[in-house]
């Protein structure tokens, strides 16, 4: 069958710079790349070229950083009374809602992510600004018990200039993430979008003059990895780095900071278990799987891609689990009812669908999917290997596509043993109608966050962050408001 998605109504991209290439924003100011350079971002549902983006190297990371270091400096924005502060952000989030569907919009023709996700995206990153929105004013510090001679108290304050370096796969989700809980403690920041999907983060930008943020507080810069990315890893004027994306970056990243020894947090990835014990709901069971590795077609840090099943219910269960994949509906990313849109770009494309051919080379059976899509865009089927060993590698290496491994076991503490088996730890699940089964098996899991008869939801006031190569430290929650600030002790001799 010819699929083949056009873009029905592609939103306007004249934002910022007209037509022209995109210029980043420095300082308040919308500027080129130094060196002229730009790259190319292009819409993975018909691979065409949306536009050229400037491409930032060292030279622009440098004066991004005097930026934000002068604002810093200037303490306009970190001593800006709290409930200002507050307000500040709260605008933030009225912005992105009132320009919500044309954000929705440019993140699924950037990134090829379906529109009915996108829309939810949007509201989710207007909703961090809130909930940061809430923090300025409630930042306590400690008044320690040192003696009746001494007065000693403890506060926090901002680190300084902080940056995040974002992914192509949630990219104003993971942006907020960041940005919000780093302004709400009074940083500035540097933010470097995925060179896959910059242009929401422009966009948003550009937006945010509609608010009070004083120049420099806020930047964004554009370009690739090695480039800008490695730039902002190594920068000795950077206090901090947050960071979501591979395990493999995320080492560069940690490697880099030691420099100067700058703060850094890591969001990676995952080859999370999903445990369907012999007395689960098979259905609500095999729903949650298979969107646990199909949503965002597999591209997810949590995707749950190993899904281990006892065997009393395995064929049940691996029926039930092929009906659930088979609604999962491939199209436009533009069509309401599409839940599967491409991955992200050729070469994602290309790293995905060699995996598929990894695992029958390793001796995994094809139980579903498996078939290319005829199409000119970056299309993979959900795909299903049964009879997969967990040392494959196919069970041990982050796929980051549709494409799940089921595994049999025959009791619990098998379960465990496999599911663990893993250098990461980012998410399990468990499917259970046993609440002490559900909770003895949370606490055996290696992982950051553990789902019991659901799968891939997630709350701002929850800590999110891996276990083992995972990551490194926590965001969301209060957590984040820790990792974005410095602890200072003050000690007077009364
Ligand atoms: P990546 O981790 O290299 O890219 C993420 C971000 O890091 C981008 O903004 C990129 O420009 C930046 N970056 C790349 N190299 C850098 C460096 N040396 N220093 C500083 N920043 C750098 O991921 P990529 O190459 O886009 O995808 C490759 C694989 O990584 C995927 O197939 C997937 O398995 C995994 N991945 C996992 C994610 C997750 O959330 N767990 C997100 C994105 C990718
Ligand atoms: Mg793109």
């Amino acid at each position: 069958m010819m699929r083949n998605f056009e873009v029905a109504a592609p939103p306007k991209i004249d934002f910022v710079d007209g037509g022209g290439a995109k210029p980043m924003l420095i300082g308040g100011e919308w500027v080129h790349a130094k060196s002229g350079r730009t790259f190319t971002t292009v819409n993975p549902a018909n691979g065409e070229t949306i536009a050229e983006i400037a491409a930032a190297d060292s030279e622009d990371v440098d004066l991004a950083v005097a930026a934000a270091r002068r604002a810093f400096e200037e303490s306009t924005w970190r001593d800006l009374n709290p409930h200002a502060r507050s307000k500040v952000l709260l605008d933030m989030a009225e912005a992105i809602e009132a320009h919500a569907e044309e954000l929705a919009q440019l993140e699924s023709l950037d990134g090829g992510i379906p529109i009915a996700i996108t829309r939810g995206m949007v509201a989710s990153t207007a909703l961090t600004f809130r909930y940061y929105s809430g923090w300025p004013t409630k930042i306590l510090g400690t008044v320690n018990p040192v003696g009746d001679s001494v007065h000693c108290y403890s506060v926090r304050e901002a680190l300084g200039v902080c940056a995040g370096i974002v992914p192509w796969n949630g990219p104003l989700v993971m942006a907020s993430w960041k940005i919000a809980p780093a302004l709400a403690t009074g940083n500035t920041v540097i933010l470097k979008p995925a060179e896959q999907t910059s242009l929401t983060a422009l966009r948003f930008a550009e937006i945010l003059g509609e608010c009070d943020l004083p120049p420099g507080v806020m930047n964004v810069v554009t370009g690739l990895g090695e480039g800008a990315g490695a730039a902002i890893a190594a920068h000795p004027d950077i206090d901090k780095v947050s960071f979501t994306g591979s395990t493999m970056t995320g080492k560069k990243i940690l490697g880099a900071s030691v420099g100067n020894l700058k703060r850094v947090t890591l969001e990676l990835g995952g080859k999370s278990p999903h445990i369907v014990l012999a007395d689960a709901d098979i259905e609500l069971a095999a729903r949650n799987a298979a969107s646990g590795f199909c949503v965002m077609s597999g591209q997810v840090c949590v995707a749950g891609t190993r899904i281990l099943v006892q065997d009393s219910v395995h064929d049940e269960f691996a029926e039930a689990l092929i009906k659930a994949m088979s609604a999962y509906k491939i199209g436009d990313p533009f069509d309401d009812g599409t839940t599967l849109g491409p991955v992200v770009s050729k070469q994602q494309f290309d790293r995905v669908t060699g995996y598929v051919t990894t695992g029958k080379d390793e001796g995994g059976r094809i139980a579903a999917g498996g078939e290319p899509v005829n199409s000119s865009g970056y299309f993979v089927e959900p795909t299903l290997f049964e009879g997969v060993d967990n040392r494959m590698r196919i069970a041990r290496e982050e796929i980051f596509g549709p494409v799940a491994a089921l595994i049999p076991f025959s009791d619990v503490d098998e379960a465990v043993r496999i599911a663990n088996d893993t250098p990461y730890g980012l998410a399990a699940a468990i499917a259970t109608r046993d609440v002490s089964t559900a909770h003895t098996l949370a606490r055996r899991l290696r992982a950051g966050v553990v789902w019991v008869n659901t799968h891939g939801e997630l709350d701002l006031t929850f800590p999110f962050g891996g276990f083992k190569q995972s990551g490194h430290g926590r965001e969301l929650g209060a957590q984040s408001l820790d990792a974005f600030t410095e602890l200072k002790s003050v000690m007077i001799r009364l």
